[in-house]
């Protein structure tokens, strides 16, 4: 493997410089044979090859502005491996997405959430035993400290929920501080089991709030979902039946949100947890990247659009040039992505949920119908074809929500709910990895060189 840079010439260079695999330990990859060769203004200089346990292969440049002087420019990340990782694999030309080697459909089938979420933070299958014992830990920890719940009155009625969740999981810091130090694996544990356990609780009081009704407490005898769900709709005042398809529904929504490698809001988990910020405050950040729209935020977006073609008069052919056109104002919402070339294997797994679930309750959603009709349309089409522009995760999601009542506001904040074991796993796995560093890029300065300072009144 060669590579070489727009200055480089064609001479052979007179010394090779080679430089030493930057990673090591169990996290670092295999070193793989042979080399790379980057060529700068007639240097040669070698760069070690790793290859990842699926024959993924990089050029370890870890060492290149040591020996070289130069770093490498990749806007968006979009040809950077920012670390090595044993926690998902996915392959975006295949459509392959897998939890620690698992993959997606089979958890799914088999597994709820709270065992996926014991498999990525733990980095195995539970047995019964450690399964029970983990399930009672996050039933046990469900309520958050009463002082906080008065925070919700302080937030405006019209808050969006995500930034109340954002908000109350990073002030989780300031009420548990015996549970703070990231370096004392015991600390850590009961922040994990705090995270987990309370993070629907902080969901549906957000919602509540938003609704103005009274915030319902947990109650343990009942599972991650219905738990959830109960806090979500049951009101003081009258019984709530908890439909057993909303939860099955909701597990497999949770499942298949729970990691996606490292992703804008993941990225964002290691990067702040770095620094050794403690775990509340990482997983915050992680929210606050998730919310937008190109990211986690993409499937209220898609619903919207969704919506807005409904009220159109369905016409897709319109909407589908429309994204063509490249206009800046819209974008087909829930189609593309920056790794799958092809169907998202989570798409699949929800819209035959979908299809399901509205049939189970006899309802015709025009929305769904509409949904189907797009994706026919985009998928036989020239523009989507070359550009590999498959529906993505959000593209049902937002369907299924809204048969089960749940405001479309509240989509990225359940989409929150379902990646934290993988924020939790990656932040862990940084924590432990003996290549940890802080994360700090680099830039290339463009702007102005050295100025003579101006007194204001010389300044026009
Ligand atoms: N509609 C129309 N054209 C699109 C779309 C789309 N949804 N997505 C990508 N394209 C086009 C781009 O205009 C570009 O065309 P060009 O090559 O002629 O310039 C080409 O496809 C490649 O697109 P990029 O934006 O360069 O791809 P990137 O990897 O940077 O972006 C992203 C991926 C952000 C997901 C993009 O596809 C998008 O904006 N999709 C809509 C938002 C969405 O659904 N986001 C959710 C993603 S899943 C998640 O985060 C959980």
């Amino acid at each position: 493997m060669s590579a070489t840079t727009k200055n480089a010439t064609t001479t052979p260079s007179p010394a090779t410089a080679r430089a030493p695999s930057g990673g090591a330990g169990p996290f670092a990859g295999t070193r793989a044979d042979g080399c790379a060769q980057l060529q700068i203004n007639g240097q040669l200089y070698e760069l070690p090859l790793l290859v990842g346990s699926e024959n993924e292969h990089a050029i370890d440049i870890s060492k290149l502005r040591a020996i070289t002087g130069a770093i490498t420019l990749d806007e968006g990340y979009v040809n950077t491996g920012s670390t090595t990782s044993a926690i998902t694999f996915l392959d975006g030309e295949k459509g392959i997405l897998r939890y620690r080697g698992y993959p997606i459909e089979v958890l799914a089938e088999k597994c709820d959430f709270v065992e996926v979420s014991y498999l990525l933070i733990y980095g195995k299958l539970p047995t019964s035993d450690e399964l029970d014992a983990f399930r009672k830990s996050l039933s046990h920890h469900t309520m958050i400290h009463e002082d906080m719940r008065s925070f919700y009155g302080g937030f405006p009625r019209d808050a969006h929920p995500m930034a109340t969740l954002g908000s109350v999981v990073g002030a989780l810091s300031t009420f548990y501080q015996d549970s703070l130090d990231v370096h004392d694996p015991r600390q850590v544990e009961v922040s994990v089991h705090r995270l987990m356990a309370k993070l629907p609780t902080i969901a549906a009081y957000s919602y509540k709030k938003s609704i103005g009704q009274p915030l319902i407490y947990p109650r343990n005898d009942l599972s991650y979902c219905e738990n959830f769900l109960q806090m979500m709709f049951a009101v003081p005042c009258e019984e709530y039946h908890i439909d057993p398809d909303f939860t099955d529904a909701l597990d497999m929504l949770l499942i298949v949100h729970a990691d996606h490698e490292q992703n804008c809001s993941t990225s964002t988990v290691r990067m702040v947890g770095s620094s050794d910020a403690n775990l509340f405050a990482s997983i915050s950040a992680g929210i606050s990247a998730l919310w937008g729209p190109l990211h986690g935020g993409a499937n209220q977006a898609c619903v919207e659009m969704l919506e807005r073609m409904v009220a159109d008069g369905g016409n897709v052919k319109k909407y589908v040039e429309l994204a063509k056109k490249k206009d800046p104002s819209f974008r087909l919402m829930g189609f593309g992505h920056r790794v799958y070339k092809n169907y998202d294997p989570r798409a699949r797994l929800i819209k035959t949920t979908c299809d399901q679930l509205l049939a189970k309750l006899s309802l015709r959603d025009p929305m769904f119908d509409i949904a189907q009709q797009l994706e026919e349309v985009a998928l036989a089409d020239e523009y989507f074809i070359e550009r590999k522009l498959y529906p993505n995760v959000d593209f049902y999601s937002g369907v299924i929500y809204r048969a089960m009542g749940i405001p479309v506001q509240m989509f990225p904040v359940l989409f929150a709910m379902g990646r934290l074991p993988g924020w939790i796993a990656h932040w862990d796995e940084m924590h432990h990895s003996p290549a940890k560093k802080i994360c700090r890029p680099r830039q290339i300065y463009t702007g102005e060189t050295l100025r003579a300072f101006e007194p204001i009144i010389k300044r026009s």
